[in-house]
């Protein structure tokens, strides 16, 4: 594939929305075609599993589902936009990935980290990011940067559970240190965006 691939990822409030509009601006302006994707969801078989994952009302759900729906919405947006767009040399910028799933199932979740990057190599084929970088926020100001607005399914799961998530993104970097980095994302929105920008330029 000619195209690349960069997820943004990390513990819920660390500004991946922000930041990912603004690499995508840095992109386009250096003459790169750019398609930006969200997890779970981006397609339309995506969106519909992707209320399922977030709805209040659903409570508790087996772990083994939740894994499984997740890689089913993948699955389609890699079969759907993702392998596409990098087949036409795109650079294809990914609010989460398969690290989503590692850390959240796996780590956290105690699916174990080896057996979902197992599961999601399967349901991804042969696409690997180019590049995942985790925005790095404690679990306070993850959770007030979120304000007022009311928590999904996902965040309303225990304190332990989001602290164990942010352990997980940083042991999933320590483990695979050359493809996936650290930023702190407490700092200034443009103080992230240059650490950002300073990491991508360097595979593209
Ligand atoms: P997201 O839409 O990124 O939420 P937010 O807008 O708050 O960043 O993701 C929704 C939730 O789904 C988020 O709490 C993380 C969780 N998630 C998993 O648990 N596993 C996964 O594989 C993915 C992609 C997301």
């Amino acid at each position: 594939m000619r195209g690349k691939l960069i997820v943004l990822d990390g513990p819920d409030g660390g500004g991946k929305t922000t930041q990912i509009q603004l690499l995508r601006e840095a992109l386009e302006r250096e003459g790169w075609k750019v398609l930006t994707v969200r997890e779970p969801g981006g397609t339309r078989v995506g969106e519909r599993v992707r209320a399922i994952l977030l709805d209040p009302a659903l409570g508790e759900m087996g772990r083994r589902t939740e894994l499984f729906l997740y890689m089913a919405c993948r699955a389609q947006l890699v079969e759907e936009r993702l392998a596409p767009a990098m087949d036409r040399g795109e650079v294809v910028l990914c609010d989460r990935f398969l690290s989503s799933s590692v850390v959240y199932q796996g780590i956290a979740g105690g699916l174990g980290m080896e057996e979902v990057i197992r599961v999601g190599e399967f349901c991804v084929g042969g696409v690997r990011p180019d590049l995942t970088v985790i925005l790095d926020v404690d679990v306070e100001t993850g959770t007030a940067r979120r304000g007022a607005r009311k928590a999904d399914r996902v965040e309303a799961q225990a304190r332990e559970y989001q602290e164990e998530v942010r352990l997980g993104f940083l042991a999933l970097a320590r483990s695979q240190p050359d493809r996936v980095r650290v930023v702190d994302a407490r700092a200034d929105a443009a103080q992230v965006q240059a650490a950002i920008w300073g990491l991508v330029k360097k595979i593209l």
